[in-house]
């Protein structure tokens, strides 16, 4: 017998359509381009979703795909992405390869007349992300980029804090993303690879764009490749930022603390159950004494209930409704590009000994 949930559910998937053909109960045939960490993460939830069905993936490495083809028989699967580019029957492109490929695969996606999703960063330069961006919209395509922590729950819940003023002025951001390894394939350092994330999360909080970038960093293993990298940001209004990023850690720590004038954060990812703890703790001048006074608030620190969904399904959900609904995702390619500009000028501060540059 079928429960109410099976009851509700349609048994099968619609029959695909073409993406200039979209009816309300369309499905959106998505391909898939690299299968290495993170990509079979993209197609398992493409798969899953009622409104989207992988129909290709492509990895230049055939091992990956092999396991494929016994989960999912009726996947194509090939090492030649330009398959999928070419392939009428795919809607959409999702590109899950190293960054230095994003601008060559997006390009020719949407030269296509494909939708795409591309994984951060979105570009290797911000010019590159600029011709993409121009290109979606003379092809009128959507861009997105997979800024997954920006669909994250506990993300979120300290953006409607910081908007409903709970922490008071924001006087910094302090961020740490180390651990051991991974050594990117394409040369890219630590800042390319780790930062992205850091740099969305920061942008969505503050809603601005820093003034000014510094960085510093050393390539200890690999010449010319920094494994560790320190970033100074500095926002309209006073808002300091600070990401400690490594390959070179003795354990995994994602960690983020906001400082605000009323109420403190410490943002956990790694924490099962209780990523958020706010804290009613602070200081203040006493304007009343005569000498220096400080006065101390250590109130409680609470941890808020969130409705935790995987980021990743969230993200995939808005890439589809955003090619239902025609409308540009929260995560587009301008969103993508501005981290991008800050990728750059770090990485450019930190081979000129930690200058700042002026964004
Ligand atoms: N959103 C997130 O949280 C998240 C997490 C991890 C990685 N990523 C991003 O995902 C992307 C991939 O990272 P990864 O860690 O999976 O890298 P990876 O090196 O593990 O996998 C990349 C795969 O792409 C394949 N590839 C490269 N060029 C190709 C081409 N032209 N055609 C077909 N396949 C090709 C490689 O063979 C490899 O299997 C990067 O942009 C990375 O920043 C995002």
């Amino acid at each position: 017998m079928k429960t109410e949930e099976q009851k509700r559910r349609p048994s099968k998937k619609p029959r695909a359509h073409t993406a200039s053909s979209k009816g309300p109960s369309a499905v959106v045939r998505i391909g898939v381009i690299g299968f290495g960490y993170w990509g079979p993460n993209l197609v398992r939830n493409f798969q899953d979703l009622d409104r989207s069905r992988v129909v290709a993936v492509a990895d230049l490495r055939k091992s990956v795909l092999t396991p494929l083809a016994k989960r999912y028989p009726a996947l194509r699967l090939t090492t030649v992405h330009q398959e999928i580019l070419r392939d009428p029957a795919v809607d959409a492109v999702v590109i899950a390869t190293p960054v230095s490929t994003h601008f060559e695969l997006a390009q020719t996606a949407l030269q296509a007349g494909k939708h795409v999703l591309v994984e951060k960063p979105l570009a290797a330069s911000s010019s590159e992300g600029t011709e993409l961006i121009n290109l979606a919209r003379r092809k009128g395509r959507i861009l997105m980029v997979g800024h997954t922590f920006e669909y994250n729950p506990a993300v979120l819940k300290v953006a409607e804090l910081l908007k409903s003023q709970e922490l008071g002025e924001l006087y910094y951001i302090d961020s740490v993303r180390v651990n051991l390894g991974r050594y990117q394939s394409d040369g890219r350092n630590v800042i390319w690879d780790l930062a992205p994330h850091d740099l969305s999360i920061i942008l969505h909080w503050v809603g601005k764009i820093p003034q000014r970038v510094s960085a510093f960093g050393q390539a200890y293993l690999q010449k010319g490749t920094a494994d560790v990298a320190f970033i100074r940001m500095e926002f309209p209004g006073g808002t300091l930022a600070h990401v400690h990023l490594s390959w070179l850690a003795p354990a995994k720590i994602r960690r983020m603390t906001l400082v605000g004038s009323k109420k403190m954060v410490l943002y956990d990812d790694l924490d099962p159950s209780e990523k958020l703890k706010i804290a009613d703790r602070g200081a203040h001048l006493d304007a009343n004494s005569t000498e220096v006074r400080v006065d101390y608030r250590m109130g409680d620190v609470v941890s808020p209930h969130l409705d935790f969904k995987e980021p990743l399904k969230t993200e995939c959900e808005h890439f589809l409704d955003s090619i239902f609904g025609n409308r540009p995702p929260r995560t587009d390619g301008e969103n993508g590009n501005r981290v991008v500009r800050i990728l750059e000028a770090a990485d450019q501060s930190m081979k000129e000994g930690g200058r700042v540059i002026s964004l």
